[in-house]
Parts: C-alpha cells; sequence; structure tokens
C-alpha cells in the first residue's frame, strides 16, 4: 500500500497554513476543517441561501435539494436502509436527548433498566437520568477492568437483568479504547434490548455499517468528522423512530394543527422541528464526500505510526503515567505527571502551542472510578505528523523538569 502523504492532506486545511505554529492534538475534542468543507458552506450562502421544504421559488428548491441530498450522502455513508432513517440534530449531544426523551414516552416506564458503561461521555449519562431515571428507571453501570476496558463478563450479568435499552460509545472519549461494538450489539439483542450507539468518537476511526452492526440508534456529531459544528446525525432503524415521541415541536414537524389536535409529519420531519441547519448538513456531506476520497487504511495506518511514536517517546519520559492501552486505541492517550494536575501540564504545553485538553472531559463516573482530578488528553488526526508528535513529547519532557524540579 502506498505511504500515506500527511503533507499533501494537511495542506488542505487552511487553518495549518495560517497558524503553521501551533501543534493540535485536540481532535477529540472538534477537528479542523479541509477547505471543500468551508467552501460548501460558504457557496450554500453566497448562492443558494434560502429555507428548505416550504418555498414555491427556485432558491428554495434549490436549498432543499442540496439539503435532502446532504441526507442521501450521510445515509449511503452509513450503509442505512432508507435516507428517512437519518435524522439531522445538533450534534451527538442532541440526538442522545431525543432517544431517551423519545423513549420514556412509548417504550420505559417505572423499574425498566437502562444498561450504560463506567466511561460513558455525560451526553450519554445525563439525558437518561433527566428523562428517564427521574421517572423510576433504574441505571445500572458495566464496570471496567484494572486495564480499563469495558468488562465483558460483568457486560453478560448485567444483560441477564434484561435492561430495556443499552447504550455505549463506540470509542471512549477520554482512553482513546475501542470498544467491541458489533459483540455489545448482538448480546444487547440476543438479551431483548433496544441497542443506542453512541458514535461521536468512533464515526471518524472507522465507516460504520448500520446494516452490518444492526444497531438500532447511532449518533454522532458532524464537527468530529472534519464537517461543521452545530449539526449532528441521529440514526435510527425506521420502526424505532417512529416510536421516539419528539423532543421538539413546532414547524416542519406536523401534518395537521388546530387548537384542539396536531397530527405529524412523517419521517424524518417529525424529528426535525423548526428551520434545520442547512448549510451545516451541506457542509457535513461534503465532509464525508471529501474524506471518500482518500485511503481510510492509509489514515489508520497513519494514526497507528503515531500512536506507536508517540507511545514510545512517552515510556521513555520519567513521572508520565499513561492510563491509555496501545492497543485497540483509535489515536487517543489520556496520561498525567505523576502528583501534577492535569490543568498545570495543559497550562505549560499551551505556552508552546500544543493544544491538548486537560480535565475531566465530560466524564465525571470514569474519573470517579479512577479516583484521580483528571488528566492530559492527546488526540491524534490524520493530518498531524511525527514532527507534532515529537513537539509534543519535547514540550511534555520540559513540562514535567518544571512541575517535578
Ligand atoms: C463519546 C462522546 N459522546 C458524546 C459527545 C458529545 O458530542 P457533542 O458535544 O458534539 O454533542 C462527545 C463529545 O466530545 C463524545 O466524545
Amino acid at each position: 500500500m502506498p505511504v500515506f502523504d500527511v503533507q499533501q492532506f494537511r495542506q488542505q486545511f487552511a487553518f495549518f497554513q495560517q497558524q503553521p505554529d501551533w501543534v493540535y492534538l485536540d481532535n477529540a475534542a472538534t477537528m479542523h476543517k479541509p477547505q471543500a468543507v468551508i467552501d460548501a458552506v460558504t457557496q450554500f450562502y453566497q448562492q443558494h441561501n434560502s429555507n428548505v421544504h416550504r418555498g414555491a421559488h427556485q432558491l428554495s428548491q434549490q436549498a432543499t435539494a442540496l439539503f435532502e441530498h446532504a441526507r442521501t450522502t450521510v445515509a449511503h455513508y452509513l450503509n442505512a436502509a432508507h435516507s428517512e432513517e437519518i435524522i439531522f440534530t445538533s450534534g451527538a449531544t442532541a440526538a442522545l436527548n431525543q432517544i431517551a426523551f423519545g423513549l420514556m414516552h412509548t417504550e420505559l416506564k417505572a423499574g425498566d433498566r437502562i444498561l450504560l458503561t463506567q466511561l460513558e461521555h455525560h451526553a450519554n449519562i445525563v439525558p437518561w437520568q433527566l428523562h428517564c431515571q427521574r421517572h423510576g428507571v433504574i441505571i445500572d453501570v458495566v464496570p471496567l477492568t484494572v486495564e480499563r476496558q469495558l468488562d465483558m463478563l460483568a457486560y453478560e450479568d448485567l444483560l441477564a437483568l434484561k435492561p430495556k435499552v443499552v447504550s455505549f460509545s463506540h470509542i471512549s472519549n477520554v482512553l482513546g479504547h475501542i470498544q467491541p461494538v458489533a459483540q455489545m450489539v448482538a448480546l444487547a439483542k440476543a438479551a431483548g434490548a433496544i441497542t443506542v450507539v453512541d458514535g461521536a468518537q468512533g464515526i471518524v476511526y472507522q465507516q460504520p455499517d448500520m446494516q452490518l452492526l444492526d444497531c438500532d440508534f447511532y449518533v454522532f456529531s458532524g464537527h468530529k468528522l472534519y464537517g461543521p459544528t452545530g449539526i449532528g446525525v441521529l440514526y435510527g432503524k425506521s420502526a424505532w423512530l417512529e416510536r421516539l415521541t419528539p423532543i421538539f415541536a413546532g414547524g416542519e414537524m406536523i401534518d395537521t394543527v388546530s387548537f384542539i389536535n396536531t397530527t405529524f409529519n412523517k419521517l424524518p420531519f417529525r424529528l426535525e422541528a423548526g428551520t434545520p441547519n442547512i448549510a451545516g448538513a451541506i457542509g457535513l456531506s461534503a465532509a464525508i464526500n471529501w474524506l471518500q476520497k482518500h485511503n481510510t487504511e492509509q489514515i489508520k495506518n497513519h494514526k497507528l505510526l503515531l500512536l506507536k511514536d508517540f507511545y514510545s517517546g512517552l515510556n521513555a519520559i520519567k513521572a508520565v503515567d499513561i492510563l491509555s492501552q496501545p492497543v485497540h486505541n483509535a489515536g487517543i492517550v489520556a496520561l498525567n505527571v505523576d502528583g501534577e494536575h492535569p490543568s498545570d501540564v495543559t497550562a505549560l504545553l499551551n505556552q508552546q502551542q500544543i493544544a491538548v485538553r486537560g480535565g475531566q472531559h465530560c466524564a465525571m463516573p470514569l474519573f470517579s472510578h479512577l479516583a484521580l482530578p483528571g488528566a492530559v488528553r492527546c488526540s491524534f488526526a490524520a493530518y498531524n505528523t511525527l514532527d507534532d508528535v515529537n513537539r509534543c513529547l519535547l514540550a511534555l519532557e520540559q513540562a514535567v523538569e518544571i512541575l517535578t524540579a
């Protein structure tokens, strides 16, 4: 396989031309956008700006065609069975809230169980608490092994309690560990549960195949897949989307309205109240089209090389405690400098224009379990280089020297 040309890939990002001194290793938070995405969004506003699904004029028809084409692009990317299985939301958080709220109104009742895991992002915990637990639904949690992997034996034991819903992340946003998602979905389905996969980090690691994975719901945010912020996707099998009570109500999602009663639109519009993020959907579709022009295996291998070099450099730095396992890792490394607060480390790295994140990464239950105040998270993307890895390692070495002096 030809080697991935990282410089050619990187040149497609105006950010790196304009800010050449920054080492950006905060990709799990959000990714930079290639010019193709910026152009698609700009072109929409400059040439086609109009509202969708409601205008008799040509501009609105163009905007509608672009918006619906974006839905088809996402549907193909996920290998969904139908494009109406793609609901545009503002992000993974909004999608998870819609699922939790929607299921509580139709499927769940007091005493039912929901199964989550110890390493979930707050977006896959708090909606279940807010919309379900306070109505008497019980939340169970899959624990971790000492290697900070999901304890699959405990998972099977908890499935024996017959949860109505099992919801877990494809990839941990803190540790980068890739979950055995296909196995987890299959086991949950065999136990009769509704399956929800939080693909916020998974989507950039691997193109998921909905018909193969066979989960009932899969969610992600566009901004972690080279797309704009404010756009996300709630994929659901049609039968399950039909069972969701809309969390938002208003224009677009209705069929008829009177002061006595409202009847609702068909999918996907029933779950897309109000004016959608038209430019965001078009930008996301541009991101997917752009990404598909690149060889994903080469990208995966490139990230693996970065990870390998990063780990061997880290292992040589004394006083660094690495929380993430190097195997089955999607390119996210959580670490700490012994006895030092992660914010002190990130502040020193920031002084050298190394962008990493420190703290609890919206995963407080994970850090309670680890009994740590947080961690420094370095997350890699395809546009990162070996030079980025080396500069980060050097800055970490210097931070250790300063903090432990
Ligand atoms: C695993 C995971 N789930 C959910 C989210 C929430 O995504 P957003 O803030 O884009 O809605 C994130 C964001 O970091 C995440 O990493």
